[in-house]
Parts: C-alpha cells; sequence; structure tokens
C-alpha cells in the first residue's frame, strides 16, 4: 500500500532502478577531465568578475582573501558529500532526489522550491554581472548605454561628472537572458567540446590577469589587510571577513551542479570525487589569487562597480588587455547562465514527473525534443527578476539558498548510512559523521554572516513554497497516489 504520509521517501533501489528503467543510462564516456572542466565552466563565473569586488569594497577590504578561503573550506566537506550521494544515486543528481530518498517528500518540496534560488535567481544575478561586462565592453568600442537602462530601479550610479542617479532597468540582462533562453529551446545543447574552449577562455582570461596583474601591485593597497570594523556586524574586521564569504560563497556555486554528470562518468568511484573536488581546489586557489591581485591593483573602497576586474586591468593601464579580459568574462558567464537556466528546466521537469508541479513543466516539444513552456516560462521570470533587482540582493538570496540546500545534503549521508546501510557506495566519504557534520557548521557560519533580511526573505520564500504545496503537490504527487499516474 502507498504511503500517504508527507514524509513518504523514494527508496535508494527505486530511484537507481527507474533510472535504468527509463533508459536513462547514458553512454559512459566523461573521464575525471572532462568533470573537472565541466565543473569549472559552472563555477567561474560573477562571483569572481563580480561579487570580488562588492565584497571587497563593502565588508572585507584585502582580507577577502581569507573571506574565500573559508568559503572553499565550507565548500570541500560539502563537496565531499555530494561526491558520495552523486556515485550513489547517479540519477538527475539534484539534492531534490536526495532529499527525495531521505527525508521524504514534504522535504523534497521544500528543497526544490529552494533550488529555485540557486537556479533561477542565480542566473538572473549572472546576467546582471554579464550586463556590467557588455556596457563596459561596448564603451570601449564607442557605444554609450545610458547607465540608468543597464541597472535595476535603486541602484546608485556614480556619472563621469561626479553626479549620482538611480537606475530604471537592466535591459542587456534582459536581451542576454531572451538569447540562451531561446538556444535552450532549440535545443543547442552544449557539447564537453565547446564545454572545455569556453572553459578554456575564461582560464587564460584569469590566469593572464593573475600573471600580469602581479607585476603593477602596490603593496600600500593591502594596508590594512583587515580594516577595522566600523562597528557594525560584518562592516570590516573579523565579521566583515564572515560576511565576505557568505556573499562570494557565489562564488563556489556550480561544483553542485557536476553531480549532474555521474551516471556518464567511466568510473564514478573516481571521476567524481575528483572532478568534484578538483574543480573546487583549482577555483579556490584561483580566486585567493585574483582576489590578491585585484585588492592590490585598486584600492579596495573603489572595487564597488559593476565589472571590477575591468577595474584592476585599468589601474594595469593596458587598454588591449582590458578588451580581452572583458570579452573572457563575457564567456565565462554566458556559460554559467546557460547551465543555470538549463539546470533550472530539468529540477522542474523532475518535480513535474513526480506531480509535485504542473504537467506542464514536464511537456517536451514534439520535435525540439526540448521542455520549452516550461523554458520560456523560466526565461520571462528570471528576465524580470534580473531587469529589477540589483545584483547584490540576488547574490545574498542565491548563497542563502544554496548554503541550505547543501546543509540538506550533507544531512542526507549522515540519514541515508543509517537508512540504507547497504546500498552500493561507489565513494565513500571518509569520517562520517564528522565531515557531514562540519559541512553543515561551517555552511551554518556562513549563513549567520548573512544579514537579517536576507534570512526573513528565505522565510518568506519557503512560506509561499508551503502554500503552493499545500494546494497543489500535496494532492498531486505520484509517490503517495501512484493511482493517480
Ligand atoms: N559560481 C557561479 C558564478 O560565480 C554561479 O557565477
Amino acid at each position: 500500500m502507498a504511503d500517504t504520509s508527507y514524509m513518504a521517501r523514494k527508496s535508494v533501489a527505486d530511484i537507481v532502478g527507474s533510472a535504468d528503467a527509463e533508459g536513462h543510462s547514458l553512454s559512459k564516456t566523461l573521464g575525471a577531465t572532462s568533470i573537472t572542466a565541466m565543473g569549472i565552466g559552472a563555477i567561474i563565473g560573477a562571483g569572481i568578475f563580480v561579487l570580488t569586488g562588492t565584497a571587497a569594497a563593502q565588508f572585507a577590504g584585502p582580507s577577502i582573501m581569507l573571506s574565500f578561503v573559508l568559503g572553499g573550506i565550507a565548500c570541500a566537506f560539502v563537496g565531499l558529500c555530494y561526491s558520495e550521494l552523486a556515485a550513489m544515486l547517479p540519477v538527475c543528481g539534484s539534492s531534490y532526489t536526495y532529499t527525495y530518498a531521505t527525508l521524504g517528500e514534504i522535504f523534497a518540496w521544500i528543497i526544490g522550491w529552494d533550488l529555485i534560488l540557486e537556479y533561477a535567481m542565480g542566473a538572473a544575478t549572472v546576467a546582471v554581472g554579464w550586463s556590467g561586462y557588455i556596457v563596459s565592453l561596448l564603451r570601449n568600442i564607442g557605444i554609450d548605454i545610458p547607465p540608468v537602462m543597464a541597472a535595476a530601479p535603486g541602484t546608485v550610479i556614480k556619472l563621469a561628472d561626479g553626479t549620482t542617479t538611480t537606475g530604471i532597468v537592466n535591459l542587456p540582462a534582459i536581451v542576454i537572458i531572451a538569447i540562451l533562453t531561446t538556444l535552450l529551446v532549440l535545443g543547442t545543447k552544449e557539447s564537453a567540446r565547446l564545454n572545455n574552449v569556453m572553459v578554456a577562455v575564461k582560464l587564460v582570461v584569469v590566469v593572464a590577469f593573475i600573471a600580469l596583474g602581479a607585476f603593477f601591485i602596490k603593496p600600500a593597497n593591502w594596508h590594512p589587510f583587515i580594516p577595522a570594523n566600523t562597528g557594525e556586524f560584518g562592516n570590516f574586521g573579523m565579521s566583515g571577513i564572515l560576511r565576505g564569504s557568505a556573499v562570494v560563497f557565489f562564488a563556489f556555486i556550480g561544483f553542485d551542479a557536476v553531480s549532474t554528470a555521474a551516471q556518464e562518468a567511466k568510473r564514478p568511484q573516481r571521476d567524481m570525487p575528483i572532478g568534484i573536488l578538483g574543480s573546487l581546489v583549482i577555483c579556490t586557489v584561483l580566486y585567493i589569487l585574483v582576489a590578491g591581485v585585484l585588492t592590490g591593483l585598486v584600492p579596495y573602497a573603489e572595487l564597488n562597480v559593476p565589472d571590477p576586474i575591468a577595474k584592476g586591468v585599468d589601474a594595469i593601464g593596458l587598454n588591449w588587455f582590458s578588451i580581452l579580459i572583458k570579452i573572457g568574462a563575457l564567456t565565462g558567464l554566458t556559460t554559467v547562465i546557460l547551465v543555470l537556466l538549463y539546470g533550472q528546466s530539468r529540477i522542474f521537469f523532475t518535480m513535474s514527473q513526480d506531480g509535485l508541479l504542473p504537467p506542464l513543466f514536464a511537456r517536451v516539444h514534439p520535435r525540439l525534443q526540448t521542455p520549452h513552456r516550461s523554458q520560456i516560462l523560466i526565461g520571462t521570470i528570471v528576465a524580470v527578476v534580473a531587469a529589477l533587482t540589483p545584483i547584490g540582493v540576488l547574490g545574498e538570496m542565491v548563497s542563502i539558498g544554496t548554503l541550505f540546500a547543501f546543509i540538506l545534503v550533507c544531512g542526507a549521508v549522515i540519514y541515508l548510512r543509517r537508512s540504507d546501510s547497504n546500498a552500493m557506495r561507489p565513494f565513500r566519504v571518509p569520517g562520517v559523521p564528522i565531515v557531514p557534520v562540519l559541512g553543515i557548521l561551517f555552511c551554518l557560519l556562513l549563513m549567520v554572516g548573512l544579514p537579517l533580511v536576507t534570512w526573513l526573505r528565505l522565510v518568506v520564500w519557503l512560506v509561499i513554497g508551503m502554500v503552493i504545496y499545500m494546494s497543489y503537490g500535496r494532492k498531486h504527487s505520484r509517490l503517495r497516489f501512484p493511482e493517480r499516474r
């Protein structure tokens, strides 16, 4: 008989079995290098190209480097947990599925709803970052987009003559989301090769910035390394490092997207941990170096701009390099938006198949073979949000939502070790429960670094989710009411 309680959970055997039954067994072609490249492709984006500047200017100063260290440590613990679950449940690899198998349906719904913050709001955040760089690049070639048309209402803009004004709408963000949504509807899949090329461009740009910039650092800009706290929590000092790491945590998001490739890994037990942890280590090292060079080139107080890395390059004084950096940043940001928009539609697809969302989200275009309606709906909402919301607010919402999801993933590892102790685990997190518990504690610590208003926004968001579940998902769940299939 079906379990009709809200805590009904999918069994591990069912999840793995249904993947095979539905013919989801994809060819196992990805090695550790491709998976690592995929991780780097999804990770390096607005976090490093935009938020590093914002966070250094507002919260941490040069000690933003330490914020990256803290974020990296938290992600390493979580990354180990993702590796175990991705190798054990190589289905769609999202934390939504892991939660369905552990804490049950109601929590799975909460996490699925919460993932909208990571994917859809994440795409909006990166689109705002893209807008900052395209405006700057166009200016280099003599095309001026009025600043008020490239910023959300409420964003204060400093004009060249020293006066300030506020934004009206972020048009470039709408444009990039519209283009990428169209590509996704048409079925353009980023192939591993294209992805590798984009990743290479991104890496070259970042490494070139570090290598060239290092020669122009003015060590005086690093003093004081930890600016004194202004008397308010999070405004510099030790609490500023914490607030900074909660904000730049955004830069690490994406390593979890690697888990979706588990089914295509040649040797998941070896390749998944290498791919997830390898991409994390590479990105963390690059981030710390970029943060060091950037704050060494430009006084941190001047970095609160939409294109801080470009500002760093301007300080070097090489115009051609500035253009190259902007093109590289735009390429990098584009792939991240693409992956996030794509990922969002896939999560909705799975939730819809489970009956928790209306069938519209699982409907596939007969010729294009893409969930076109869902993708267009997602694109429209993301574009509206990106057009009207400042990047700081967006970034913090994405960070808190993702940290919340990561905590549940760490919890899922501990839970499944007990409930399904005999399940096949090609990769095992060492030192359970210590490592997952440390993952939970570090994520909580970073969440504490976020302002109260962001917590309140998360609570409001989750309450809205609960209302939707109670009025729709609860009645249509396929797990609890299989006869309604
Ligand atoms: N980590 C991704 C970025 O920084 C989401 O854009």
